[in-house]
């Protein structure tokens, strides 16, 4: 699949696209350094604009008939790192949205902070996605679950057009790790920055302003920030965090290499175009590579109709309680709608007659016997009168919990 990234800094994100399989064909940032960076290291299809010429860049976007738009557009207006107030950066969020429905490719991927789920800025760019025709699926990752050292936890948005809002929840959910990945299971013991913190047993980031400095080797690391491997304050030492596991002086620092690889950056990554504390802001600023790698797999997985959507909420106590199925008949309803979505690639539509009108179309359901195409039929119509239910029921339960609540007051 062909990509073009927005808000593209270093690359970090191009990175983890490029491993699962993608294309990028063009990248843009404002900050020249990052994008000598992004040249030296992922290619030459970086071009430094400020996409706030929505005019200028919207045309040239839709004229590579992208099947993807990325972006981590600005952050700082939203995160817990920045001062929160929505200014020009939080608008990059809705300049993101605006290229895309001038574009319109049929995927999109949209990375931020998880506060910019409930910013001003990304309601309204939702509203232009959806009205688009983007089904969204907006989830709160953890970057230690996806190949990543650091409990980083970031919103990712992926949408795709003329699908039901949800539709890759289940899809990322299952490309978490059972367990988080730790600092200790990126050292390398050969490297002796690697080895000298290894020693230690314990390794410091500077915290943003309150928060834990000291870490043992079997925990992630936290979200990385411009300052992470900066060394404790006097301040720090003489009060130090209550849950420090061992003094923070005796403690290992992390180099710019290792806060680089904690990040998702290989250890051969070309900074040698930028200055310190440029390539300090840059790490901070990507999203670490495995990271959209995973959600790239997600995504292709989709695309090539590998994966289905799981079954949301209660739809078996449903079919059970309102249509009186028996327990096999409930068993038989689910296995019915998996068979259909198969069949359909994946795909959950946002319009029920589209869907069924695709299901039609598709050879391989239109050699099944009569009853069998019957039955596929009638479970996605089940599913669909339930999906339109649920958000009623869980109303109704919310104003019974509300009323509950008022009573008990
Ligand atoms: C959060 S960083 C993106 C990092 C990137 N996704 C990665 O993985 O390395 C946001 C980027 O947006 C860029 N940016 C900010 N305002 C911009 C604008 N008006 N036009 C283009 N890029 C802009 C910044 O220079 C910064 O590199």
């Amino acid at each position: 699949m062909r990509v073009v990234e927005l808000f593209a800094g270093a690359g970090g994100m191009s990175l983890g696209l490029k491993r699962a399989g993608y294309e990028i064909v063009q990248a843009y940032d404002s900050w020249d350094k990052a994008v000598a960076v992004y040249r030296n290291n992922v290619g030459p299809h970086a071009w430094q604009a400020d996409l706030k010429e929505i005019f200028r860049i919207g045309p040239a976007v839709a004229s590579l008939a992208p099947d993807v738009i990325v972006g981590g557009p600005p952050c700082q207006d939203f995160s817990t790192a920045g001062d929160r107030v929505e200014g020009e950066r939080a608008e990059m969020t809705k300049v993101f949205a605006m290229i895309v429905c001038i574009a319109r490719p049929p995927w999109i991927v949209m990375e931020n902070v998880p506060r910019a789920s409930n910013s001003k800025s990304w309601a309204e760019a939702r509203a232009m996605l959806m009205r688009a025709g983007y089904g969204l699926t907006e989830c709160k990752l953890n970057a230690s679950y996806y190949g990543v050292p650091q409990a980083r936890k970031r919103l990712f948005v992926v949408g795709r057009l003329g699908e039901q809002d949800g539709f890759l929840e289940s899809a990322l959910v299952a490309a978490r790790s059972a367990q988080p990945m730790h600092v200790r299971g990126m050292l390398r013991a050969t490297d002796p920055d690697d080895a000298n913190i290894l020693a230690s047993g314990a390794f410091y980031t500077r915290p943003y302003y309150t928060g834990r400095g000291v870490r043992l080797l079997d925990e992630p690391a936290p979200s990385v920030i411009r300052t992470t491997r900066e060394a404790p304050r006097p301040h720090y030492l003489t009060s130090p965090h209550p849950d420090d596991p061992v003094p923070a002086s005796n403690a290992g620092l992390l180099t710019q290499g290792q806060v680089a690889r904690i990040q998702g950056f290989p250890a051969d990554w070309d900074w040698s175009s930028v200055g310190s504390r440029d390539i300090d802001q840059m790490i901070a600023n990507a999203v670490p590579a495995p990271m959209a790698e995973a959600v790239g797999r997600a995504i292709l997985e989709r695309e090539c109709g590998r994966t289905i959507p799981a079954l949301q909420g209660r739809f078996g106590s449903w079919l059970a309680g309102s249509c009186d199925f028996s327990k096999a008949a409930v068993r038989n309803a689910k296995s019915r709608v998996n068979r259909a979505r198969r069949l359909l690639g994946g795909r959950t539509f946002a319009n029920g007659a589209v869907e069924l009108a695709t299901l039609e179309g598709i050879e391989e359901f239109a050699r099944l016997p009569t009853a069998t195409r019957s039955d596929l039929r009638k479970s996605l119509r089940l599913y669909r009168e339930w999906q339109s239910q649920a958000p009623k029921a869980r109303q109704n339960n919310r104003q019974k919990v509300g009323l509950i609540k008022a009573m008990a007051a």
